[in-house]
């Protein structure tokens, strides 16, 4: 125990910034490569957090004595954003959010891990330790230079290691095929599937059907970077953003082309078709997407969803 305390006394900093760096990849890992969309808290938190993986870094290397107290007004103000936000998510004490009432939802569940393993959560747990670490830090006073002989390459590795990764994330998000990624596989689809009802000897059920299941892939993708904010992750609908898609009368009637002209257009609050009072933007604020993701994403409607119903089918 006493060892385990001097150990901590000297490395609790070390500890921090693993914990910053932990943070702060997970973070980058579900916005850039899961999709999900970081909500206006979200940010807030981001912005406490990333700062705090390079300062860390930076007065470990220079030794410096205040780096608790430079660190501190950091984690202790994401410190309570992320509770707020957790709070929000899982509890009734606040309300309706008032912070993201436009774009993402700030209680949009994008994991729930074990019913209480959220991003929030994750966030809270983050600046938490780096909290208690720092003031472990200064509880502990002023590093002995004879006993903390300094790595500096760790801190150094730190600092370069995020700025190559900035750099890696920035060439990744410019990429000249990301297009042609999303597109064609799509178009490929389609085509496939036109091919084979054209072309009897070459049609097969099973090139159709993979064809299908792409385009219902593709759909599923784009759904989640452009709809489920409002609509839920399992088009199950969040409340006070956007209504259910599973189970929809207007989406089980409406053809193809009529989805696609309403999803386009979009329906103002106002609009006396307006069922909600809330509005739903545009292309849903997407007006990127071509026609072909639109289509995709209403094949994805029409099949994607699996409803608990429809599981509980599969397990019998
Ligand atoms: C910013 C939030 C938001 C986003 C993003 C969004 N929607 Fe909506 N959507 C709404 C709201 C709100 C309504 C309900 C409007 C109303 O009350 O009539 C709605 C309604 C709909 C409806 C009609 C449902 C019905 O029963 O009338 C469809 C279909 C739909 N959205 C599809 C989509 C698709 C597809 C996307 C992604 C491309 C999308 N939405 C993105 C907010 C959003």
């Amino acid at each position: 125990m006493e060892r385990f305390s001097a150990w901590l006394d000297r490395s609790s900093l070390w500890v921090a910034l693993a914990a910053a760096w932990v943070a702060t990849l997970g973070s980058l890992y579900f916005s850039e490569v899961a999709g999900f969309l970081p909500c206006t808290l979200c940010w807030y938190q981001r912005i406490l957090m990333y700062p705090l993986a390079l300062l860390l870094a930076v007065g470990l290397l220079r030794r410096d004595p205040h780096l608790p107290a430079l660190v501190l007004p950091f984690s202790l103000t994401g410190l309570g954003f992320a509770t707020y936000h957790y709070l929000l998510e899982k509890t009734d004490i606040f309300g309706q959010p008032t912070a993201c009432q436009a774009g993402v939802s700030c209680v949009t569940a994008w994991i729930n891990w074990f019913g209480f393993i959220t991003i929030p959560f994750l966030a809270l747990v983050g600046f938490l330790t780096i909290t208690v670490m720092t003031a472990i830090a200064l509880n502990a006073g002023e590093p002995d230079p004879d006993v903390d002989a300094p790595a500096p390459w760790l801190p150094v590795g730190a600092i370069v290691g995020l700025a190559l990764l900035a750099y890696a994330g920035l060439a990744w998000a410019n990429r000249p095929v990301q297009a042609t990624t999303l597109i064609f596989p799509i178009a490929d689809a389609s085509a496939a599937a036109q091919q084979s009802r054209l072309s009897p000897e070459t049609a097969s059920p099973a090139s159709e059907a993979t064809a299908q299941a792409e385009l219902a892939a593709a759909g599923a993708r784009l759904y989640q970077t452009a709809c489920a904010a409002c609509h839920g992750a399992e088009g199950e609908g969040v409340a006070g953003i956007g209504n259910a898609l599973v189970h929809n009368e207007f989406v089980h009637a409406a053809t193809d082309a009529e989805l696609a002209a309403f999803v386009r257009a979009g329906r103002a609050a106002a609009d006396p078709a307006n069922q909600s009072g809330v509005a739903m933007p545009p292309s849903g604020g997407r007006p990127d997407l071509t026609d072909h993701e639109l289509l995709a994403i209403i094949h994805f409607l029409r099949v994607g969803f699996i409803t608990p119903a429809e599981s509980a089918g599969e397990a019998d």
